[in-house]
């Protein structure tokens, strides 16, 4: 039997376009394994949103040439994802070894793309275009069996200045919500998965370009409908496009996750201006005191970037005022990295490598603290969580999740796997807390 490995780099869009692309590569009678040395094709699902992204594709790329070069001469090489969609063309001329490149709206063609380069009919397959199109549905294999995701929205309208998503995933569409729902349905009734990921770049715009009237909140509440026990989540929200309407629907269905990641960016006014993100710094707390209020137990997480251009020492203390003041249970925490092609590329006063370093240790440093407090206020509660399995340290123990995406260890017998129990939590360390079945 053939076999394929896939490495995924990225977001949790490149997450789903992986197992997509797994499916694909399953019902062409390859085996999908994760040994690079052992594949007769290996595909680089690639990232480009910081440059260290490119850098670690560099490094792949390289050892997969001295493989082919040595042991596997008719490996095919693929690369798809956003470094693909940006490079297009040039990426196969600097890389010899390439034999196919798929923008984010081709993975579709892969399979004949691979029968093109096995019939020696074409020497490199090439397909970037289409990035304004909606994809045709192509179904996933998610192998873990517990989480599937599916996206709602495709593309980007909001050009925050830093930021090259929006050359790479094109504008934004929406998927027809009767789609996404029975999407939704097969996922949960049929092939038995817990949770369901909903993927947007901003998943608040979902429906503006429809004419019809579906939006995020008529979405969230039709999901909420499919009868059974499961966990509906979302990525990511954008502050400026959060209704009042989504905060009710969340707050009145237990089947939307307690955990809302809300990317703050800045916490500076100055600053947030610069990445043209559309709202203030007292908006954002506004609106995430106004979630804590009505969505009880809710856990907050974030994205911050530091060492935007132009950032001074005082507008990087608002960013740590609002960390301090919002209380997030965690954050992706980032350096600035000059995105080419991008506004924020061509800004002066682009800051030097010390300053966000040390600002992003001063962040890291503030978070690690109230993420320590955060987890310490589990200790003594009841809470119903999700079995996923045993945990990956310790065998004996098995690992679940809270509604607010609280990993949460306990002994039990390992029949609970793939059910919700309930559990007392009664210990607590930074990332994980204890507790015992009751
Ligand atoms: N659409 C999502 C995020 C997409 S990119 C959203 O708006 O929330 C994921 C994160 O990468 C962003 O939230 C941002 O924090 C970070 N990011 C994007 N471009 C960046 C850049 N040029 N430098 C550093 N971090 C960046
Ligand atoms: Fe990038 Fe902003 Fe769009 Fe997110 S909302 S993908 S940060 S442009
Ligand atoms: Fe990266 Fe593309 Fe996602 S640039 S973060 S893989 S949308």
């Amino acid at each position: 039997m053939k076999k394929a490995t896939i490495i995924t780099y990225g977001c949790a869009m490149n997450v789903n376009e992986s197992a997509k692309i797994r499916k694909l590569l399953e019902n062409m009678g390859y085996e999908v394994i994760d040994n690079i040395h052992e594949s007769d094709a290996v595909f680089l699902n690639t990232c480009t949103v910081r440059e260290g992204a490119a850098t670690q594709i560099y490094g792949k790329l390289g050892e997969l040439k001295h493989i082919k070069e040595t042991k596997k001469e008719n490996m095919i090489i693929g690369v798809t994802g956003c470094f693909a969609q940006e490079q297009g063309e040039e990426l196969a001329n600097k890389f010899k070894q390439i034999d196919i490149v798929m923008g984010n709206q081709n993975i579709g063609k892969i399979p004949q793309a691979i029968e093109d380069i096995e019939s020696g009919n074409f020497k490199h397959v090439i397909f970037t275009g289409d990035e304004d199109e909606l994809p045709p549905r192509i179904d996933a294999d998610f192998g873990d069996k517990v989480v599937a995701s599916i996206p709602i929205t495709y593309g980007c309208n909001n050009f925050c200045t830093y930021c090259i998503v929006p050359y790479v995933r094109g504008r934004e569409r929406s998927v027809p919500l009767e789609q996404v729902v029975s999407e939704a349905k097969e996922y949960l009734l049929e092939k038995g998965y817990k949770e369901i990921l909903l993927l947007g770049q901003n998943v608040n715009s979902y429906g503006n370009d429809f004419d019809n009237g579906d939006n995020f909140a008529k979405l969230l509440t039709e999901l909420c409908k499919i009868e059974g026990e499961f966990i509906i989540r979302f990525i990511s929200p954008h502050p400026r496009d959060f209704t009042d309407e989504v905060i009710e629907v969340i707050a009145n269905n237990p089947k939307i996750a307690r955990s809302i990641h809300l990317p703050l960016q800045s916490g500076s006014n100055e600053t947030l201006k610069a990445m043209n993100r559309g709202y203030t710094k007292d908006e954002y707390i506004a609106l995430a005191m106004k979630i804590k209020n009505k969505i009880p137990d809710v856990s907050l997480t974030t994205d911050i970037i530091v060492g935007f251009p132009g950032e001074t020492e005082e507008n990087f203390l608002d960013t740590l005022d609002v960390v301090e003041r919002v209380k997030y249970d965690s954050s992706f925490m980032f350096m600035y990295s000059i995105r080419k092609g991008t506004k924020a590329a061509d800004m002066p006063n682009q800051l030097d490598d010390e300053t966000k370093k040390e600002r992003l240790q001063r962040l890291i440093e503030l978070q690690n603290k109230i993420s320590k407090e955060l987890s310490q206020e589990y200790l003594g509660k009841k809470l119903r969580i999700f079995v996923e399995g045993p945990s990956k340290k310790n065998k004996d123990v098995l690992s679940g999740r809270t509604s607010s995406n609280k990993i949460v260890l306990f002994e039990g017998d390992k029949e609970l796997e793939g059910k919700f129990v309930d559990v007392e939590i009664t210990e607590t360390k930074t990332w994980t807390i204890y507790g015992k079945l009751v």
